[in-house]
């Protein structure tokens, strides 16, 4: 599909004007945020967001984020505004938060995937914040990757997947969380967590201690189960080679890796293990913080270096850590092993 000759503009006054510009005017640009690159669009009209899901071959049941810089635009765009979601507003905005909330007439059922909910967030970058408040309007804007592969976390990784597809990349700096936001729901008294994130778990107990973390974060669900988050139940973050996850200790796992492994097959490990192995080997970070901000790219590296097969070492399941496993579980169709 080659319908544009792709820019890529610095972030600057004149280039985040042009985005904000192009914005308004129904087209789709690439910008930069705190949590992965995005593909943004007027969130208000039904024909940005059908171009957004044609960019990106995307489902169109798989719903859209709406971006926003101000607690206040919210209201227009709900139908109810909870007590508990405007503690977390306060809270955790301007970051990588979205919060799942009753849609109001505003937001065309393109963007909602055809939910009567929306998703609402509020990035921290800089430059997010200064192209949508330069569009003027609530901005949808999923990942900016093509459907199914690995999240883009620096301009040259959109420009990888969209080049031909969208008019315009701004690139800004490089997204520091490295995974996307978390997605939440309120029901009841509790926030029940879609997608984790960077606002861990542990970190929304000081809104509620009623926190629920939905089946679907760690669990394959089945083809036909009835999802709250859509994006959940689709294969993810894949890059070419095939990979396993492996789950447990430094010297568990290169036994296994002794035993198992042919020698083109790479080692995904963390930095600082040590492993006297001749196959190739590739670290994304030491703790779960520098894991998330390497993983995608991480995984981008692998299909650079045509690998056909990796063995992943088992991130930790806490805090963002759990950010990072949801991903590489996704990334590894499921496919774990205990030693
Ligand atoms: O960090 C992020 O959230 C990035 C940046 C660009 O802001 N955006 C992003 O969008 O990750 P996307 O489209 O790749 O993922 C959106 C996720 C999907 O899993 C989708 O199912 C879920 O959010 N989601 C969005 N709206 C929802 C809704 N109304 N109900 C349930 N889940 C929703
Ligand atoms: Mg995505």
């Amino acid at each position: 599909m080659k319908k544009y000759e792709t820019k890529v503009l610095k972030a600057s006054e004149e280039s985040v004007k042009l985005a904000g510009e192009l914005i308004r005017s129904g087209e789709i640009v690439g910008i930069p945020t705190e949590t992965v690159y995005g593909l943004g669009g007027n969130a208000l009209e039904s024909t940005s967001s059908k171009k957004i899901f044609e960019a990106k071959g995307r489902p169109s049941d798989n719903p859209l984020i709406v971006h926003i810089t101000e607690i206040d635009e919210v209201t227009p765009l709900v139908r109810d505004f909870p007590y508990l979601a405007k503690k977390c507003a306060e809270k955790f905005w301007p970051g990588p938060l979205t919060m799942v909330l009753p849609k109001s007439d505003l937001i065309p059922l393109e963007t909602s995937g055809g939910l009567d909910t929306v998703g609402i967030r509020m990035p921290s970058d800089s430059t997010a914040r200064a192209i949508i408040k330069a569009a003027g309007v609530p901005v949808a804007a999923p990942s900016a990757n093509l459907s199914g592969s690995p999240s883009p976390t620096e301009a040259v990784h959109v420009f990888n997947d969209m080049n031909g597809r969208i008019p315009l990349i701004i690139d800004g700096n490089n997204s520091a969380v490295g995974v996307e936001s978390t997605v939440i729901s309120f029901e009841n008294n509790a926030i029940r967590v879609l997608r984790p994130g960077f606002v861990s778990p542990e970190d929304l107990t000081e809104i509620t201690p009623n926190v629920i973390i939905d089946d679907g974060v760690i669990n394959m669900l089945s083809k036909d189960a009835v999802v709250k988050s859509p994006g959940m139940k689709y294969k993810h973050y894949s890059p070419d080679a095939d990979i396993v996850i492996i789950d447990g200790a430094l010297d568990k796992y290169i036994e296994y890796i002794k035993n198992n492994a042919s020698e083109s097959d790479c080692c995904m490990v963390f930095d600082g293990d040590e492993l006297d192995v001749k196959n190739p080997i590739i670290t994304y970070g030491r703790d779960s913080e520098e894991q998330a901000a390497l993983l995608f790219s991480t995984l981008r590296k692998l299909d650079f270096m045509g690998i056909k097969k990796v063995y992943a070492r088992c991130p930790s399941k806490d805090g963002v850590g759990l950010a990072v496993y949801n991903r590489l579980l996704r990334a590894a169709g499921f496919k774990v092993i205990r030693v």
